[in-house]
């Protein structure tokens, strides 16, 4: 999604920019742009009152990457700037509607995430008005409304604005001859980077780790000035104390957010020598689930133990999610329902406010690597107004859902930055099962030595990994099909769905996921011999019914390749090839099918030559509805 990146300090800002709009680059972007607020020769190096007539702004935006907008670039002289890096929502893929935009006078540049909902009457009001607006964008109207309020008082007039604005927004705005700029959000993250003697505005923490381990998470409704030396924020939600003297007619007041410290170093957002993240993402697996797992569960007393509170009263449960991240809750769906006998439901956040649900006596959880999906959020907050409890699981230290939940639960998987999730995944995993034994009556986990599963987990995935070239094979046959199915049943039915999402996502060939005893009601006329089918044949309750779905497909002659335990030599006379997976309590099975498919769908989409971390039209968070 598009990516924000601005800066305040003491150093020329044109090449933090640029290296800043390069780290954003994970979040997938289509077009790309800067604007300083250039020196002018003329300007002394002590500010004279005349310097901020003199003062300019200057913007250069491409579409395409980053590293074709530097080098056509001249070198800027300029220490407050602000970048973006596009996501095309409104209009299409263009050099003009690439951010910064800027007002008529075009010393005013804003750059925007979000979605602007009245976009077109406030640029209707607008042009009736005299504006004149260049592009197709939603964001245009910012400058334009900032620039009709404007009468000395930027924040004032930034505050005016985004009064007249209905839709989601992280902004930053910078002003010819200003040097602050002022940053707001509602329903889309930022975040300040607190440096010494600079400070930095950014939709994520990634892209400020080079400079500053210090942050602080902006909240809806603040608005922060920011520059070289102070940050001040004053907030409409939730300010406290005196009114902002300026800006009380709108409600403002000033309010105090804690600094905190991101426990990652920027060594975790780079790709250490793999070739792609997602392919370090896969293998920095065993060391995820290690620092998930890590104080959660004692060997000894065989118990867990989460800093989760259990909510009184509640008699069942709701997962809400999106993506992968809903795969991750249907897997659980299965855990839960066995460990615990609680009725437990899954929905696509996307279409939780389309049903009517009985919501009396629920403990909702919302999963989210990112913590900033808008569809998740927009259902975890419509629960908790609805008088539910929530729980959120997430990755991301700070991230917007965490001030929504009444709990959290983070999952330590470090950066992941590759758009397709994996590490993450398996930490959800580890999170939910955690959460699942912590709710089990004790028998459960004692009888069936759950705990030791856990704990074994990590050296079982590295098992996966230590034969990864294995699957190359399997890869080469998969990429040469546009189609192709995945099936599983059971607890490992979500896992094909991943297995699925994974190849079309990276490799762009269509893999559509079934419960394999839905093929015959429907699937089965698509079937073709030049149909891959790739079969997850777990020896548990499922294992019979699958070898009957296999033997039905293969009778319609497609080529079918079993993901089925070492030691299972049975399976080799069903089916066409197997990718070995290490034997373990077919409970822990979505963990080492999942890697081995994330491993498929990687070479897959490497043989097919795809840009595996970055596919088209896809981004590492969706903070759009
Ligand atoms: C996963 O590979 C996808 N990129 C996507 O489905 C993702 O899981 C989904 O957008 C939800 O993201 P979240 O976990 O950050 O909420």
């Amino acid at each position: 999604m598009c990516g924000i990146i601005a800066y305040a300090g003491y150093k020329e800002c044109q090449p933090i920019l640029l290296k800043s709009l390069k780290r954003l680059g994970y979040r997938g972007y289509d077009s790309c742009g800067i604007a300083v607020s250039a020196v002018s020769s003329q300007q002394s190096a002590v500010p004279r009152p005349q310097d901020n007539r003199l003062a300019t702004i200057k913007v250069y935006k491409d579409i395409g990457r980053v590293g074709d907008l530097e080098k056509s670039l001249p070198q800027i002289q300029g220490r407050v700037g602000i970048g973006h890096t596009r996501w095309a929502t409104h209009g299409e893929v263009s050099t003009s509607n690439a951010h910064p935009h800027l007002d008529c006078s075009g010393r005013i540049a804003v750059v925007h995430n979000g979605v602007i909902e009245n976009f077109q009457t406030l640029r209707d009001d607008l042009t009736r008005e005299g504006h004149r607006f260049s592009s197709e964008t939603d964001t245009e109207v910012i400058p334009h409304l900032i620039e009709r309020y404007y009468g000395g008082d930027l924040e004032e007039a930034v505050a005016r604005a985004l009064a007249d604005v209905r839709g989601t927004y992280a902004i930053v705005v910078l002003a010819a001859g200003h040097k602050e700029l002022i940053a707001a959000q509602r329903e889309s993250p930022l975040i300040i980077g607190v440096g010494d003697r600079e400070n930095f505005v950014a939709s994520d923490v990634t892209v400020v780790l080079d400079y500053t381990d210090r942050v602080i998470y902006l909240e809806d409704g603040d608005i922060a000035l920011v520059s070289d030396e102070s940050i001040s924020i004053t907030s409409r939600e939730s300010g406290r104390g005196t009114p902002d003297s300026r800006l009380q007619t709108l409600d403002y007041r000033p309010v105090q957010r804690e600094e905190e410290i991101v426990p990652w170093s920027p060594e975790e957002a780079q790709k250490g020598g793999y070739e792609h993240f997602m392919l370090k993402e896969i293998h920095e697996q065993p060391k995820s689930i290690e620092n998930t797992l890590r104080g959660h569960i004692s060997l000894i007393e065989r118990t867990v133990s989460l800093n989760i509170r259990h909510e009184e009263g509640l008699e069942n449960i709701l997962l809400v999610a999106c993506g992968t991240s809903c795969h991750a809750a249907l897997i659980a769906e299965y855990v839960i329902s066995k460990l615990c006998h609680l009725p437990v439901r899954v929905k696509v956040a996307s279409e939780f406010n389309y049903h009517q649900m009985a919501l009396e006596k629920t403990w909702v959880w919302g999963i989210t690597q990112s913590g900033e999906t808008l569809d998740t959020l927009r259902a975890l907050k419509k629960a908790r107004e609805l008088g539910c409890a929530t729980l959120s699981i997430t990755n991301v230290p700070g991230s917007s859902i965490t001030r929504i939940a009444d709990q959290v639960f983070y999952t330590r998987s470090g950066p992941e930055l590759g758009v397709a999730a994996t590490k993450t995944f398996l930490a959800q995993l580890v999170a939910l099962y955690l959460l699942a034994l912590s709710l089990s009556p004790p028998d459960i986990m004692i009888g069936e030595g759950l705990i030791e599963g856990l704990r074994i987990l990590p050296s079982k995935v590295q098992q996966v990994l230590d034969d990864a070239e294995e699957i190359i094979p399997h890869a080469r046959h998969l990429s040469r099909h546009d189609n192709a199915f995945f099936i599983g049943r059971g607890i490992n039915y979500p896992v094909a769905m991943e297995g699925a999402l994974k190849v079309k996502e990276i490799s762009y060939i269509h893999a559509e996921a079934y419960p394999a005893g839905e093929l015959k009601h429907g699937p089965f006329a698509l079937l073709r011999p030049s149909t891959p089918v790739v079969a997850i044949t777990t020896r548990d309750d499922t294992y019979e019914a699958m070898l009957t779905s296999i033997k039905e497909i293969k009778a319609r002659g497609p080529q079918v390749i079993a993901l089925a335990e070492e030691g299972d030599e049975d399976i080799e006379q069903f089916v066409d090839a197997v990718i070995r997976i290490p034997p373990i309590d077919p409970l822990f099975s979505p963990f080492l099918n999942s890697v081995a498919l994330q491993l498929l769908a990687y070479y897959t989409a490497k043989e097919r030559g795809c840009s595996i971390d970055l596919p088209a039209n896809l981004t590492k968070s969706v903070t759009v509805p």
